[in-house]
């Protein structure tokens, strides 16, 4: 069968592994690199869908965890699917549980079968299995849902990280058979294997010899050093097909997008441009800017001159820095929409820069400006 999503290489960059591409779903053609904002509970924060098409995301992502848990995916089967539900018509992604079970509940216990934990919320005992994963997400219907993994800590042990990868490709395979719209969702499944090269290796061997729509890299961005991140995707991605999407979970910083997209990396997602657009702090081609400090309070410039979002182009420092000190909600939405602006069209950038084969000028521009 035709796969629901497909991945079209339009171009390699001359001296780097960045691909241009198009990843082709149910909900629109996009093109890669592409950065995808998170909207775990069905909202982006404070965004509202129309602004996510002004700005130019295309993809977002949700959370099955989150929704698993409230409103049910029962609920947003019954509203005609997450795209309704939401008002979202561009490509969903969603998060298969399994990263948000390790990080967010408690009382976790792992076994063959799947996982077993209690809810963050009431402490309800809850049983998660690779099988329940895909038919959350089959009734979110997301355009891409991913399988259920182990996400461990980069530095477990080499020898539990193996029975890891191990289960983690039975668990993927067996999502893989569970799937109940193969037609309109594809799936994903996760490499996983920590710092080690060997099972990195195997967990790309094990997944990829399973027909999936596209590989996520995980166990990233977990507290290891950006230097080992590299290294583990310098070995990794040239073990995943070229005729399919690459996706590192968990990354958004504008360093690590870079050196992302130069090792072969398609897709990216990270709650970050949000979460720090909430306690008042922007990312800008100046790097870092803590809006909400002092020393902006009388600054009538706009968060980033060079920017030319909504948020620059109409407000200035002191005034989203008022807005935030009063505690009102339309400064934390201003920041919002400027970080998600800036991330997104620095993709844009790094994708004409692969047109122009000049990808590590730009990687040098942005890390010379972030100092
Ligand atoms: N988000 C960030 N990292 C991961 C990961 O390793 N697995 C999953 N499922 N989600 C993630
Ligand atoms: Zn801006």
């Amino acid at each position: 069968m035709e796969q629901p999503i497909q991945y079209r290489l339009i171009k390699k960059e001359k001296h780097t592994g960045a691909r241009l591409g198009e990843l082709i779903t149910p909900h629109g053609t996009f093109s890669t690199p592409i950065f995808m904002p998170v909207g775990t509970q069905a909202t982006v924060k404070t965004m509202a869908p129309e602004e996510l098409k002004t700005i130019g995301a295309s993809v977002i992502l949700a959370n099955t965890y989150h929704l698993w848990l409230r409103p049910g995916s029962q609920l947003v089967r019954a509203a005609g699917g997450l795209h309704q539900f939401m008002h979202w018509d561009q490509g969903i992604l969603t998060d298969s549980g399994g990263f948000q079970v390790f990080s967010l509940a408690h009382r976790r216990g792992i076994s063959e079968e799947g996982v077993t934990f209690k809810s963050h919320l009431d402490g309800q005992p809850m049983f998660l299995s690779p099988e329940k994963a895909i038919h959350i997400e089959n009734d979110l219907g997301s355009d891409i849902m991913m399988s259920l993994d182990e996400c461990p800590p980069f530095f477990e042990s080499h020898a539990y990280l193996k029975a890891s990868v191990e289960r983690t490709s039975r668990w993927a395979q067996r999502g893989l058979q569970a799937h109940r719209h193969p037609d309109r969702q594809g799936i994903f499944g996760i490499v996983q294997g920590g710092g080690y090269h060997d099972l990195r290796r195997q967990s790309a061997r094990d997944l990829t010899s399973l027909d999936f729509a596209g590989y996520s890299i995980g166990g990233l961005s977990v507290g290891e050093s950006k230097a080992e991140m590299n290294h583990v995707l310098d070995f990794t991605t040239p073990w995943l097909p070229e005729n399919k999407p690459r996706y590192l979970m968990g990354v958004g910083t504008a360093d690590s997008l870079l050196d992302g997209v130069i090792r072969g990396i398609d897709m990216f997602d990270c709650v970050l441009p949000t979460r720090i657009a909430r306690n008042g702090t922007c990312m800008t081609s100046q790097g870092r800017l803590v809006v909400k400090n002092a020393q902006y309070a009388q600054d009538f410039t706009p968060l980033d001159p060079q920017c030319d979002c909504y948020t620059c182009r109409n407000y200035t420092r002191a005034y989203i820095r008022h807005l935030i000190h009063v505690n009102e909600t339309f400064g934390i939405h201003l920041t919002s929409y400027h970080n998600l602006y800036y991330l997104v069209h620095l993709m844009a950038r790094i994708r004409q820069a692969i047109r122009d084969d000049n990808l590590l000028d730009l990687r040098a521009e942005v890390f010379d400006q972030y100092g």
